[in-house]
């Protein structure tokens, strides 16, 4: 078994870079697709699962290195699972986060008006697969429920200030740095890859 002593983290987003970077162990070195020019791949597939693989084995066949990547978003349950895997293209669509968490406020409300119960539930998911350049990979999906609440917090990225995990009384955006990372999605993802990868560490 050949250890992994660097490893390309396929993801073009500043925020989920620096949290996969964070979660994997500190000796390893940390590479991004901006240092090697790998521009990015389209996403295509319909699955959380489907666009991680996709964009893995776009940045492990480009650079020729293990490689692992993220596909995640929000998913709202009063709005059918939306945006679901379209959350970064509904920021783009409505002229960035702050916009589109406006949009998303609105249309929760729009939804609800008439309802004796409010309902605001949602969760983030995420689909992350490590792959080698021999084409072996593993892909695993964290999920955390939540609610949906105004915008709260100036930390972290995306749709943070908008989403209370279950169980917590602050918005992924008012919780420290750390405190996010040891609960979200994307954590719960990468301790499943973690389990079956070990060995290689
Ligand atoms: P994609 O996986 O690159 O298609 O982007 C997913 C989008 O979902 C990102 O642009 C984020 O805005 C949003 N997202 C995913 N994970 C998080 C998170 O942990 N916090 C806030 N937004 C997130």
């Amino acid at each position: 078994m050949n250890k992994i002593t660097k490893i390309l983290i396929g993801s073009n987003n500043k925020g989920k870079f620096k949290e996969i970077a964070d979660l994997l162990p500190e000796k390893i070195k940390k590479i991004s697709p901006q240092e090697l020019k790998l521009g990015s791949p389209e996403e295509t597939g319909k699955t959380f699962k489907e666009n991680a693989e996709l964009k893995a084995n776009f940045f492990c066949k480009k650079s020729n290195m293990v490689t692992i990547s993220d596909d995640s978003g929000l998913e709202i349950n009063c709005l059918d699972g939306k945006p679901g895997i379209f959350s970064s293209r509904w920021a783009d669509k409505y002229g960035g986060f702050d916009k589109a968490m406006s949009e998303i406020l609105k249309m929760i409300d729009k939804i609800n008006i008439d309802k004796k119960f409010k309902d605001t539930s949602a969760k983030f998911v995420c689909g992350l697969t490590i792959q080698w350049p021999s084409g072996k990979k593993i892909s695993e999906l964290g999920e955390i429920k939540g609610n949906i609440t105004f915008k709260k917090g100036k930390n972290g990225f995306g749709y943070d200030p908008i989403f209370i995990p279950e169980r917590y009384s602050k918005t992924f955006a008012e919780m420290d740095y750390n405190e996010k990372l040891s609960i979200d999605h994307r954590s719960i993802a990468y301790k499943k890859i973690e389990k079956k990868i070990k060995g290689y560490f």
